[in-house]
């Protein structure tokens, strides 16, 4: 299904490079020029906001109506349809990717992903069972990915067979895009579960930072050039969010969204966009866009009445009170209403709605996130997906 997009030549060469560079004019926008790139694969790591499978295979799968506006079924993701690393993928022209925890039916020739709903950054000190927040961490992924490129080489070259049809190339590994979406979960986590105030939330970032460098080097020495790094949305927009931590809805903005709690969002994304730009000067043979996906959602989601959407802050797939969304009982979850239960379903049009689920976006809003990213308008430096391997330090 994914759209079998023409691929331009690749310009992977140095020498190619450095002649586009000298005898074309810089690309307007763009920051350091240059044609598409070839990225025969997809790499992610991150949290619900990208997990196509990962914690579906392992603590139970997301439950209809997930998946019901695209896949027809269930298909591992918390949404009506596709995610924006779904339309990543289809904008490059490779499959979905597969969940590398995801042991029947993958195929990982042209990427994996190592996201799984509920990942933060920092390990929780909790159990799955007890809060909700996965222990597949991004220590862990980058365990895992490790663990894929020696085993799946390992496989490749002593077993052949279907595994050359379902494993990729040692070369694509130094082709592929690395794609971030991580961080959310953080500072969700110790606001619901700590109950901590904004400046101790706030206190963490220095350490998240430190964190998602060393996972990001430890993938760059395993051969990764090419980073995409989205930043974190406006969690003070989420109606958990604002369930969770009543004191910090308001004040609101006129959107209805918590203000402190974007403000902690802005500011680990203020942090983010230095240690993006403080590797690609570490780095300078690398490539890292730094992507502003909190622009695109805030956008969604002030202007979504324009923009053809119902009220943002409403719920497609809940039930009850202000935001359509009752903390107590998810998406495809039963609850007893005067005697009898009855499954929370999905409202009827969820291409009018912003809020799939109460936590995450629902397919429409997805794409509209992926439309305003996908040029370069909201990336540092500014340039298109499919030029991504341009990002490089001056
Ligand atoms: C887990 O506990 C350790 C030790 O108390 C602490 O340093 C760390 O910040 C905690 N992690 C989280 C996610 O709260
Ligand atoms: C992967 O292989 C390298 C080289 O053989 C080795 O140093 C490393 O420990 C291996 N990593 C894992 C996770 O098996
Ligand atoms: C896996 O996907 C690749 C393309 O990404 C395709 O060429 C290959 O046939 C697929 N393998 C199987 C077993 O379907
Ligand atoms: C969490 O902190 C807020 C603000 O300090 C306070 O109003 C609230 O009662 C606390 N909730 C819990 C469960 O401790
Ligand atoms: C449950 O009963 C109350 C009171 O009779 C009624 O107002 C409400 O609409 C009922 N809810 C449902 C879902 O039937």
């Amino acid at each position: 299904m994914a759209t079998a997009a023409a691929k331009a030549p690749a310009l992977v060469l140095p020498l190619v490079l450095v002649l586009s560079l000298a005898l074309a004019p810089p690309a307007s926008g763009a920051a350091a020029g240059g044609g598409d790139c070839h990225f025969p694969a997809v790499f992610n790591f991150g949290d619900s906001n990208s997990d196509t499978g990962g914690l579906s295979s392992l603590f139970g799968a997301a439950p209809p109506p997930n998946g019901r506006t695209f896949f027809g079924m269930p298909a591992g993701r918390y949404c009506d349809g596709r995610l924006v690393i779904d339309f990543i993928a289809e904008s490059l022209g490779l499959p979905y990717l597969s969940a590398y925890l995801n042991s029947i039916g993958s195929n990982f020739t042209q990427g994996s992903n190592f996201a799984t709903a509920g990942s933060s950054i920092r390990r929780q000190n909790t159990s799955l069972f007890l809060s909700g927040f996965s222990p597949i961490s991004l220590d862990v992924q980058s365990w895992e990915f490790e663990q894929f490129i020696n085993r799946s080489q390992f496989v490749y070259n002593n077993k052949g067979g279907i595994y050359r049809e379902i494993l990729p190339r040692a070369d694509y590994f130094s082709q592929a895009l690395y794609t971030f979406d991580i961080g959310q979960n953080d500072i969700t986590s110790s606001y619901l579960q700590c109950n901590k105030s904004t400046e101790e939330v706030q206190g963490i970032i220095p350490d998240l930072m430190e964190r998602l460098t060393s996972i990001i080097q430890s993938v760059y020495s395993l051969g990764g050039r090419y980073f995409w790094i989205h930043n974190t949305g406006p969690l003070g927009c989420l109606p958990y969010a604002l369930l969770h931590r009543p004191d910090l809805a308001s004040p609101s903005d006129g959107t209805g969204c918590s203000i402190a709690y974007n403000k902690v969002a802005q500011l680990f994304n203020l942090r983010l966009k230095e240690t993006v730009a403080s590797l690609r000067k570490t780095h300078p043979d690398a490539a890292f866009t730094y992507v502003d996906v909190y622009t695109a959602k805030y956008r969604l989601i002030s202007e979504a009445r324009k923009l053809g959407f119902d009220d943002p802050l409403l719920t497609c797939c809940g039930h009850g009170g202000r935001y359509n969304f009752d903390l107590n009982i998810g998406c495809g979850g039963r609850k007893q209403m005067n005697g009898t239960w009855v499954v929370v379903g999905s409202c009827e049009d969820p291409s009018k709605r912003v809020s799939w689920d109460g936590v995450h976006f629902t397919e429409a809003a997805n794409k509209f996130v992926f439309d305003q990213i996908v040029a370069g308008a909201l990336s540092d430096p500014p340039v298109p997906l499919r030029q991504a391997c341009h990002s490089r330090g001056q």
